[in-house]
């Protein structure tokens, strides 16, 4: 009997585990055409493509305007030794022939980016960078601007956050990939680091998508409002309220 009521809590248990591991997806993914980015005020979602020296692309990233100036996107998704090596596209949820190609003046990642070497991933630590432009963009018709949350201001567990960007699949070297978007909810970073058998960070929040949820940098918005830019794995989001991060950004950008 004592065994039989054992085996039964262990089946309650793993019930219990089973929701927890599978929070509702909030929305289907869907193309953005240009009058919902419009209309949603999406134009802050931009193209980061980094090249070679001889200028042939060998990355595409999504990457968010938090100023007429300046764009954040992932640690890895900028060349720091050589800002002519990154670009930023704006226009591109206009469709195709209303891209626009601005070039960088300066990047810089997060002084304490890392790579870490999880139980079966590989996850970055501190994964965000910025970009100047060199020239400052006219908002508008173009291109518009996301608040950045303040610091120590984080979604709750269980809120419905939007994640957009191009090229969708996980690592996303699909330049050129449709703009989409989608609903998940944040997640508990102990359920989630149980998934993904990897050690969540406090600077890290995650979200309860399937793997197309876009590439490196896809914003993670509330309203007009960014919480997060996709890191790793395809539900890790790096937490841009970290006072780390925001002290970065106010230190070094004065934004
Ligand atoms: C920087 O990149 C540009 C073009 O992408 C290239 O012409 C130049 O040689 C590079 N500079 C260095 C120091 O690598
Ligand atoms: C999240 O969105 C779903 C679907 O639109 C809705 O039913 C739910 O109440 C929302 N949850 C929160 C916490 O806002």
């Amino acid at each position: 009997m004592g065994s039989a009521s054992a085996l039964g809590a262990h089946i309650i248990l793993g019930f219990g585990l089973l929701e927890a591991l599978s929070p509702a997806i909030v929305s289907a993914t869907t193309d953005i055409d240009p009058q919902t980015a419009v209309k949603s005020n999406l134009l802050f979602l931009v193209e980061i493509q980094k090249t070679d020296n001889s200028g042939a692309e060998i990355r595409s990233c999504t990457g968010a305007l938090i100023s007429p100036l300046d764009v954040i996107t992932a640690g890895d998704c900028v060349d720091v030794a050589n800002a002519s090596n990154v670009n930023v596209l704006t226009g591109a949820l206009l469709g195709q022939g209303s891209r626009v190609v601005h070039a960088a003046q300066t990047v810089m990642r997060h002084p304490k980016y890392v790579i870490v070497n999880g139980a079966a991933n590989v996850n970055f630590n501190f994964d965000v960078s910025l970009v100047r432009l060199k020239e400052a963009l006219v908002l508008g018709t173009q291109a518009s601007t996301i608040a950045l949350t303040s610091p120590g201001a984080r979604a709750a567990v269980g809120a419905n956050i939007t994640v957009a960007g191009f090229g969708i699949y996980d690592w996303g070297e699909d330049d050129n990939g449709k703009p989409r978007l989608k609903q998940g909810q944040i997640m508990n970073s102990v359920v989630c680091g149980n998934q993904m058998l990897a050690n969540i960070t406090p600077e890290e929040f995650c979200v309860s998508n399937p793997p197309d949820n876009g590439n490196s940098g896809c914003p993670a918005f509330i309203g007009n409002v960014l919480y997060g830019i996709m890191s790793w794995g395809s539900t890790v989001f790096v937490d841009v309220a970290e006072p780390e991060i925001n002290t970065f950004i106010s230190m070094n950008i004065k934004v």
